[in-house]
């Protein structure tokens, strides 16, 4: 545990010396503010966030770092060392959104591009302290908020978390270009009893919540609430609450569908329901969600209601996907 701790904390004291850098350049990085602007956001909000700008030096991070061949730099993927034993700065011409954990150590970065190109996002790659599968950006910046609102909201990108942020709406996190796993879903339902999923209004974004949907069925207590919010195609949540303001958002939070709303509505939509075939796939489909989810009210309501809509008693479904009634606490 000593050990874990001073591996962390030789990470995050490099990061942040990178972070610090990275903020100093954003002052004079014309391109960089201007692009910010045009994204609506003030100096404050990016100052809250720790916006920062990796200049086009291949080793600009030499300058704060100058023990630059430290193994160190490479493992906290801040420098690539490439096939011919080269090193240079990973984070280059890019705006810089510093990740922290729930301590509030800084454990890696994303960074946006600001003219064309690939990718446009970077992230920090997996290292000791860093694993996309298991953190949330935004948890630190927003703990207050998420407490004080008693909910939190799960967004897929950087750039919604911080334009919620700028126009008031500070309760929002961003899984990191990753789908949403059992570990976000534990750090979200410990943070609030209202856990509320708004992904983009694509296909992915659909795609998306439905993975979300089926990581929080292991986790589901009946004292806390999971929603999902579907904006209209092509928004996501940046773009929402530019257009419709913060009252916008919040009115389209207070519509978010429920969780079990949203599971029996996609697996309706996806069979036939008027038919005997349709009616049996649909309850196949549902077999693994049902025995996914903790035996508990909650449980028993959905299928109480398909039970309903694929024309079956309640025992006889729980017979079919062999549900105990008995709930295990
Ligand atoms: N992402 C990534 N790598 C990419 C594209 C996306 O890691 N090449 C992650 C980022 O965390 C990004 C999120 O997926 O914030 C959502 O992607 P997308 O919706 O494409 O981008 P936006 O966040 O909407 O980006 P922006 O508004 O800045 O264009
Ligand atoms: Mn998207
Ligand atoms: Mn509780
Ligand atoms: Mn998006
Ligand atoms: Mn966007």
């Amino acid at each position: 545990r000593a050990q874990r701790e001073a591996v962390v904390s030789r990470h995050s004291e490099v990061l942040e010396t990178a972070n610090t850098h990275y903020r100093q350049q954003l002052r004079t990085a014309r391109p960089a503010i201007e692009y910010l602007k045009s994204r609506g956001l003030s100096g404050e909000i990016a100052a809250r966030f720790g916006l920062g700008w990796a200049g086009n030096d291949r080793q600009g991070l030499k300058a704060v770092l100058p023990n630059y061949d430290d193994p160190l730099l490479v493992e906290s993927g801040l420098v690539i060392l490439n096939e011919e034993g080269r090193r240079y700065d990973r984070f280059r011409e890019r705006v810089t959104f510093p990740i922290r954990n729930a301590r509030g150590h800084l454990i890696g970065f994303g960074g946006r591009i600001i003219g064309k190109g690939e990718p446009k996002y970077l992230n920090s790659p997996e290292t000791p302290i860093f694993s996309k599968g298991s953190e949330l950006y935004g948890m630190w910046e927003g703990r207050t908020a998420i407490r004080s609102n008693g909910m939190v909201i799960v967004v897929e990108g950087y750039m919604d978390v911080v334009a919620l942020a700028q126009l008031g709406i500070e309760c929002a996190v961003a899984t990191l270009g990753t789908a949403t796993t059992p570990v976000h879903v534990q750090k979200l339902l410990r943070a609030s009893d209202l856990v509320i999923f708004s992904f983009d209004g694509d296909k992915a974004g659909r795609k998306a919540a439905w993975r979300a949907l089926e990581a929080c069925l292991p986790l589901l207590r009946d004292d806390a609430s999971i929603r999902f919010l579907f904006l209209p195609e092509g928004h996501d949540p940046d773009s929402y609450v530019r257009e419709f303001g913060p009252d916008g958002f919040r009115t389209a939070l207070k519509e978010a569908m429920s969780l079990s709303q949203f599971m029996l509505s996609e697996l309706v939509g996806r069979h036939p329901m008027e038919e005997a075939e349709g009616r049996a796939r649909c309850i196949h489909d549902a077999r693994p969600l049902l025995q996914a989810m903790p035996a508990g009210a909650l449980r028993m309501q959905v299928q109480r209601e398909l039970a309903q809509l694929t024309r079956l008693t309640p025992e006889e479904l729980t017979q079919l996907i062999h549900l105990e009634d008995v709930p295990s606490g």
